[in-house]
């Protein structure tokens, strides 16, 4: 298939890519690169030996991004990654946050239909769920209990908008994913998450910890109804993470589904410290903080549904996931901006 990426030069997306060239799959991405670097592109032309052609641009510019698909005609699917995605920030900024991802997604529907491209997988986030009520999460579990953060509520409104979509037009093959927590990077070294500034999520931040940038990692809380106190999540290696687009990508049928992405393990903020202290050798400082606001003591997922229907299911672990984000940390301790 010849496939629209967007947000394909992102961390996720970078991934993506890599794993449908190796799948046989043509790759075109548009990213406007806000969160990232066109690095990242000619690093996957490296690994791959692919030539990926690239629109910098927004989705949202439906002009350019008509003459891109047609330039390429024919494209067979859209893997739609592009979107703001720090909590924090869209909470400070939610009208930015709906305007673009809801804005894109909505672009980007539009010069499917006009385009006649029928096929498109949603990177959704297990952020929808909210508060989780039982656990594991099953794709059938409430969404949208206590959700108080807007980056999770674009998400939540662009499922049902392509829901929607799929429920008027008996062509459209339409996919959402919703991820658990990716971690981990390319086993290369020579692709990884590059985020500003200090990091938010857990793994990036202990990897600044291990590197010594940063002086020690603060345990948002210590005092969960978890077996050490700390939160659960379910972490999966963003190269798991990426092979379950192509699988879906490859099993979508017309209508739409919803499938969870996460290893189904929990792992607390204690044991990811452990594991990356073994992945980096490195003694790892840490001391207890006060509790995160709007975070949840434990989520993890019920991968059942993506393993039965995709035939899609995780090979990586906690260790992998802590070694091949510390190659990419001390080949990269920059980032794309030293490359
Ligand atoms: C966060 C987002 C989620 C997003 C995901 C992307 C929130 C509330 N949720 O999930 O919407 O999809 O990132 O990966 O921000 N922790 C520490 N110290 C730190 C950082 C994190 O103890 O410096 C703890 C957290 O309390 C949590 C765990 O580590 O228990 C994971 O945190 P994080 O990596 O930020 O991910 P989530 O909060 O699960």
């Amino acid at each position: 298939m010849r496939v629209l990426l967007t947000g394909g030069a992102g961390y996720i997306g970078a991934h993506t890519a890599i794993a449908l060239i190796e799948a046989g799959h043509d790759v075109l991405i548009i990213d406007d690169m806000s969160g990232t670097s066109v690095e990242a592109v000619r690093r996957v032309e490296r690994i791959t030996g692919a030539t990926v052609p690239t629109l910098v641009a927004d989705v949202r510019d439906v002009d350019a991004l008509t003459a891109f698909v047609r330039e390429h005609a024919p494209v067979d699917a859209v893997v739609h990654l592009a979107g703001l995605k720090a909590v924090g920030e869209s909470v400070a900024e939610p009208v930015r946050y709906y305007d673009v991802n809801v804005g894109t997604s909505i672009a980007l529907l539009k010069v499917m239909a006009a385009e006649g491209i029928h096929t498109i997988v949603f990177s959704s986030s297990a952020t929808v769920y909210g508060t989780p009520e039982a656990l594991p999460l099953t794709e059938d579990s409430p969404t949208g209990i206590d959700l108080a953060n807007p980056y999770g509520k674009t998400k939540r409104i662009i499922e049902e908008i392509i829901s929607d979509a799929a429920a008027a037009d008996p062509q459209l093959r339409a996919v959402s994913l919703r991820y658990f927590n990716p971690v981990g990077a390319h086993p290369s070294g020579l692709i990884g998450e590059d985020p500003h500034g200090i990091p938010n999520n857990l793994m990036p931040f202990v990897s600044r910890v291990a590197i010594g940038a940063l002086p020690e990692v603060a345990v948002f809380g210590s005092d969960y109804d978890t077996p050490d106190g700390t939160g659960l999540r379910d972490y999966i290696h963003v190269s798991d993470l990426a092979s379950g687009h192509v699988a879906a990508l490859e099993q979508a049928s017309p209508g739409y589904e919803v499938y969870n992405l996460g290893t189904g393990e929990p792992v607390s903020v204690l044991e990811l410290i452990a594991a990356f202290e073994r992945a980096s050798g490195r003694d790892i400082p840490r001391r207890v903080a006060p509790r995160r606001p709007g975070d949840v003591a434990a989520t993890y997922a019920d991968p059942a549904k993506a393993q039965r229907e995709l035939g899609w299911s995780t090979r990586l672990t906690i260790d992998d996931a802590c070694r091949d984000y510390w190659t990419w940390q001390t080949q990269n301790p920059n980032g794309y901006a030293g490359a």
